[in-house]
């Protein structure tokens, strides 16, 4: 799974549960944190993670490309991975990316059907991202979509990985990976909706209770 956020405080704070490959962030997440965009991926940097998607923005392919070669300064230690939207200016990017470096890793982002989940496969991404809560709020299917894309990528023995984006509840995060997603990126607020279970906690706390009654009856 990833961590859908660019901030410290939580990153730092759910990297400890052990379950996160990774960071996502796009330039919504960063407006939040209101600190430079290069601080703030440098200090997303220093925490103890080995991936932090950063999306390049730009008007066309060749703002694309200079955001991308800014990018890439700062990617001393390669954990930075590249968010692509995927458009036209967007593929013809990857296919230069690729070429010029296979490894660096890429995330193609704003996927809102299966045209752009096949071509971004084919271009060689190495994770789409469909937007499933903003797909529902189109009337669009994302479950639908998902496994669409996924029977292309299996069928064809593809390694691109679909990891499902943009949620408002847990329960899109499993009916995503029950659709077909390899993983997905989480916020914070989800995380804690997915580990916060009130009838876990209160039965916890019974076995809890338990055990000190069955403590002091035993020193009797
Ligand atoms: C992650 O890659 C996406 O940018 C993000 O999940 C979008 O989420 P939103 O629809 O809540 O903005």
């Amino acid at each position: 799974m990833f961590l859908d956020t660019g901030n410290i405080l939580e990153i730092a704070r759910n990297i400890k549960l052990g379950i996160f490959e990774g960071v996502t962030t796009n330039p919504t997440l960063l407006l939040k944190e209101k600190e430079e965009r290069f601080q703030q991926i440098n200090k997303i940097l220093e925490q103890d993670i080995n991936l932090i998607f950063v999306q390049i923005v730009g008007d066309g392919k060749e703002q694309l490309k200079k955001d991308y070669e800014k990018i890439q300064k700062i990617n001393t230690e390669k954990k930075i991975g590249i968010k692509v939207p995927i458009n036209r200016d967007g593929l013809e990017l990857i296919y230069d990316i690729k070429e010029q470096d296979p490894e660096q890793s890429i995330l193609g982002t704003a996927i809102y059907s299966a045209d752009q989940g096949i071509l971004a496969s084919l271009a060689g991404c190495d994770y789409i991202a469909p937007y499933v809560n903003r797909m529902s709020n189109n009337s669009l299917d994302p479950y639908r979509i998902i496994s669409q894309i996924r029977t292309f990528i299996d069928d064809r023995g593809l390694t691109t990985k679909i990891m499902g984006a943009s949620f408002k509840n847990s329960n899109q995060v499993i009916d995503t990976l029950m659709a077909g997603a390899h993983t997905v990126t989480i916020p914070p607020d989800i995380v804690e909706q997915m580990v916060h279970k009130e009838l876990a906690l209160s039965a916890i706390q019974v076995f809890h209770d338990h055990e000190k009654q069955l403590d002091q009856w035993i020193k009797r």
